[in-house]
């Protein structure tokens, strides 16, 4: 089994990942932590307990994490994802409390374990990264424990908050400019999950509908109908789902290794993603701290049949 942690901002996609991180046998869900971001902190942290507990995994440990990006106030999505993070459907809510220790002391224990028993986890941030950069800058020894990090966020094409920007790296791009930085630094291998394959792994109303039987299929029914209904269209993409999926399956996900860097000034594109797909050999413009670009694998493509019948 791959040990794995989520990131999340719960969120009907963010839904959709952890439904499948939490069942899938291949997974060991090690942790979730929450950010502010879809939703205000408090609403992610209980829509998170939410679809664990209809997962039927109240084991996992949930962390709650930053309510706020580093510099800029928060500006969530309830067009996308509903008032309550959850598209406001009819679901019982958790009442359950998360972890006592902040998500940044949830990771270093979790990962100072990986690290000491040599089974590295692969962290899964679907969410702004202001979490994840404040673990690395307060301690950097963490990744010792990480094999690998696969963020859904970014775009090599268009995005979506703004015609430049991904939601995710939008909402907080000094944290993932941070994240980026500190792997590049630190050596950990990186995968960008953006918007170029974001869309690609829907899953029709008639599929959804045979879903059922259990409380998690239940529920995943009733996210994508969701999902379909406020696009108003007869399939919805799993979204930060297919992330979860990449990692499960990697070969259903065409990847190239690009310098990418995040736009932190910018008129219209602050916080977008800027991949460099030029014959690389050498930055010619000078980077402000003197550093290069961290090297990431990015998605250029998804096989979503393959992805799709993975969730399913
Ligand atoms: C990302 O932003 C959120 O709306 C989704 O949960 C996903 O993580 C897509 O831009
Ligand atoms: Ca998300």
């Amino acid at each position: 089994m791959k040990p794995v942690i989520l990131d999340v901002d719960t969120g009907l996609d963010d839904a959709c990942a952890l439904l499948l991180a939490a069942r899938h046998p291949d997974l060991d869900l090690k942790a979730v932590t929450c950010v502010g971001g879809n939703v205000g902190l408090n609403e992610v942290v209980v829509n998170t307990l939410t679809v664990l507990d209809a997962a039927g995994r109240p084991d996992v440990p949930v962390g709650r994490g930053a309510a706020l990006p580093l510099l800029q106030p928060v500006r969530a999505a309830p067009h996308v994802h509903g008032v309550d993070g959850l598209g406001d459907v009819d679901w019982p809510k958790s009442t359950r409390t998360p972890d006592s220790r902040h998500a940044v002391e949830l990771l270093r224990d979790v990962l100072a374990e990986a690290a000491e028993s040599g089974e590295l986890i692969t962290l899964v941030p679907l969410a702004p990264m202001t979490n994840i950069a404040l673990l690395l800058r307060t301690y950097p020894e963490a990744a010792e424990g990480l094999r690998e990090i696969v963020f859904m966020g970014g775009a090599a094409g268009i995005g979506n908050a703004t015609a430049s920007a991904e939601f995710n790296i939008w909402t907080d791009p000094e944290a993932a400019a941070i994240v980026l930085a500190a792997a590049g630094e630190l050596g950990v291998p990186v995968t960008m999950y953006g918007l170029d394959v974001f869309y690609g792994v829907p899953i029709t109303l008639d599929e959804a509908r045979g879903l059922g039987g259990s409380p998690s299929a239940d529920l995943a029914r009733r996210l994508i109908e969701k999902r379909s209904a406020l696009y108003r269209a007869d399939a919805a993409s799993i979204g930060d789902g297919g992330a979860v999926c990449a990692v499960i399956d990697p070969e259903g996900l065409t990847t190239q290794p690009f310098p990418l860097r995040v736009e932190l000034a910018g008129s219209w594109s602050r916080g977008r993603t800027i991949v460099d797909t030029r014959d690389w050999s050498g930055d010619l413009t000078s980077d402000p701290h003197g550093a290069s670009p961290t090297v990431v694998k990015v998605a250029t493509a998804v096989d979503g049949r393959r992805y799709a019948d993975l969730w399913l």
